[in-house]
């Protein structure tokens, strides 16, 4: 979604701007502007697409100036073009804005009655044109900004500079995330310590509701009510080289090369390596007592909770209900007192899984999330957090984090079957010598690489695709038909296998690619009967299994992929790995933008 960059400080304020927006591209965009204080009013330079086109301008038409604010945009409110890109200058002020104004109409009404002219389609429009509004009154930046804050209803980070007001800014955060960054004589704002990462390394986050005023020698902070405040400030251990692509061609390829290690360094955080027990941070209630979980999330993290639910109903007999949040944000389905809240999130930032940890929390649940940034706003207000350690995610398709994620939830379940007294000693030896062996497995399965390819040379010409997998390997068939679809824009459903013959045989033909999720588990034999009624009516069935499978599959399979045998316990974990690649392969062949597809955003931080 939508990235913010501002700068105060001593040196020229557009390029290191520029180069903050470059750091924010992986969050999904569609244009993307600069504007900065030139001789006490704000000039600013605007392009629709690429950033590539923004430096064309730039190079044309420099900015000077060392007081500015940068945007890239993901519309919500007016299509992607050079209007409606930010930052929005009214009069005095120039804004930038992640989020949506809710208001906006009535904002815009009012103020068009006061005989003010709105020249483009947004929701930030308001803001600036109110901003104006006030300091037409007489207001000083500070006073007007306040003004503002208390009319503005949604979602929001801002940023906002001020004509005849060099040497500051003033930010704002309700429900979008906003850091500032300190430095030497100057100061930054950004949307997450990425984009401030090689300018600062002292971060303080805004809290929502927060606004600040930032001046080249600090920052103040201000809560809801306008009464300054205390944030408290970090020093962050992340610098720029953790961003880079390291020679791969896109971020998403490096990020798949990085799936054993992060699954490695995951489990080492999550398992006392001589012990061999799972260790959890100290939690305020006890896991022997929950009487059931709710588990929430998004897109792929919805997935990985899919697979939790699988986990922890088998080894740790606890009753599980799953939904993705945005449905269970309006539920409102009864809930036990005292129940596990669980939340998944690569970002933290998510709007909807954010609105259904608060919904849970007031539905009297312990809030725990599983969370790729710890320092994000589901990490504050979560009553535990099971940190995965996948590094930054940059590719808006997300891949590590997810694989992170399942070592959480599955380490999560050991120790919650021990609690409850259902997991024999012996079990649990066995489930975590399981997990320990995945990072090697792991590492393993990019030596079929000829293999996924050839897989791919038949999806990249299909039209639509279909995936299959049955019980814990179900939700890893909707991941890899939600990858396929994100990056290479082709139509992929996924099915319980057991489904298949209720609806979608009637799709299958010679043109529909069949992607099968087969390791040889107890499902294997029930798996290979529904292979054979799609083959027995013309199917192309693509496999993913183990030596065994591939054993019983040679005649039926027009493509398999061979991997590592590992035990059903950790199979989701591994068989996700060859299934993202395979989507990235195909990528390839259509030549699509991988690290940033169309119309996708990586961290949605709207409704
Ligand atoms: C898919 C993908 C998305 C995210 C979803 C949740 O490749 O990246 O489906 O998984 O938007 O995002 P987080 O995990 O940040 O809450």
């Amino acid at each position: 979604m939508c990235g913010i960059c501002g700068v105060v400080g001593n040196r020229p304020a557009a390029p290191l701007i520029f180069e903050a927006l470059r750091r924010l591209e992986y969050r999904g965009y569609d244009s993307a502007g600069i504007a900065t204080l030139v001789d006490g009013r704000a000039d600013r330079r605007r392009a629709a697409g690429k950033l590539d086109h923004l430096e064309a301008v730039l190079e044309e038409r420099p900015l000077s100036g060392t007081t500015g604010i940068g945007h890239t945009r993901w519309a919500t409110h007016g299509s992607p073009n050079e209007i409606n890109a930010h930052p929005h200058a009214v009069g005095r002020v120039a804004v930038v804005h992640n989020g949506i104004i809710e208001n906006y109409e009535e904002l815009r009404d009012e103020l068009t009655a006061t005989g003010r002219i709105f020249t483009t389609e947004t929701d930030t429009e308001a803001v600036a044109q109110l901003l104006d509004y006030h300091l037409d009154r007489g207001l000083e930046p500070r006073e007007a900004a306040f003004a503002v804050l208390q009319r503005l209803q949604g979602a929001y980070a801002l940023a906002m500079i001020f004509a005849d007001h060099e040497g500051l800014i003033i930010g704002a955060r309700h429900g979008a995330p906003l850091a500032v960054g300190f430095g030497e004589g100057e100061m930054f704002l950004g949307s997450d310590s990425l984009a401030l990462a090689p300018l600062a390394r002292r971060i303080a986050y805004l809290e929502d509701g927060d606004w600040c005023v930032l001046r080249r020698d600090g920052a103040t902070f201000f809560d809801v009510r306008g009464e300054t405040v205390e944030r408290p400030v970090q020093t962050v251990a992340l610098m720029a080289g953790a961003v880079g692509k390291d020679g791969y061609r896109h971020y998403m390829e490096k990020e798949l090369h990085e799936h054993p290690v992060v699954i490695g360094q995951t489990l080492q955080r999550m398992i006392d390596p001589v012990t061999r027990q799972v260790v959890l941070p100290t939690l305020s209630f006890d896991l022997a007592t929950l009487p059931r979980a709710v588990i929430t999330a998004c897109g792929s993290a919805f997935y990985a909770g899919l697979i939790g639910r699988y986990w922890l109903e088998a080894e740790a007999r606890l009753p599980v209900d799953i939904d993705v949040a945005s449905e269970l944000r309006y539920r409102n389905p009864p809930l036990t007192e005292g129940g596990l809240g669980l939340l998944i999130s690569q970002s933290g930032e998510t709007a909807d899984t954010l609105a259904a940890l608060r919904g849970l929390r007031s539905a009297g649940q312990h809030v725990v999330s599983v969370l790729n940034v710890e320092a994000s706003t589901m990490g504050r207000e979560s009553d535990a957090v099971l940190g995965m350690v996948a590094g930054p995610e940059i590719s808006v398709a997300s891949t590590k984090a997810f694989t992170a994620q399942l070592a959480v939830l599955a380490s999560l379940t050991i120790a919650i079957a021990q609690a409850r007294g259902v997991l024999s000693p012996a079990r649990q030896q066995h489930l975590t010598a399981s997990l320990l062996d995945l990072p090697s497995r792991a590492a393993e399965v990019f030596v079929q690489g000829d293999a996924i390819r050839a897989m791919a040379a038949i999806i990249a010409e299909a039209r639509d695709v279909l995936y299959l997998g049955r019980g814990i390997c179900f939700p890893v068939a909707l991941e890899g038909a939600l990858k396929l679809k994100e990056i290479s824009y082709i139509h992929a459903e996924a099915y319980a296998a057991g489904e298949m013959k209720h609806g979608p045989i009637s799709l299958i033909d010679r043109t529909v690619p069949i992607v099968v999720i087969a390791p040889s588990n107890i499902l294997f034999d029930k798996t290979l009967s529904n292979l054979q009624e799609a083959r027995a009516r013309g199917g192309r069935i693509l496999v993913f299994t183990d030596a065994q499978g591939a054993a019983r599959l040679k005649d039926l399979a027009e493509a398999i992929v061979v991997l590592p045998t590992v035990d059903a316990f950790v199979a989701p974990i591994l068989y996700t790995i060859p299934v993202q690649i395979l989507a990235y392969e195909v990528a390839l062949l259509k030549g699509t933008d991988v690290d940033q597809p169309r119309n996708l955003a990586k961290s949605v931080t709207v409704e």
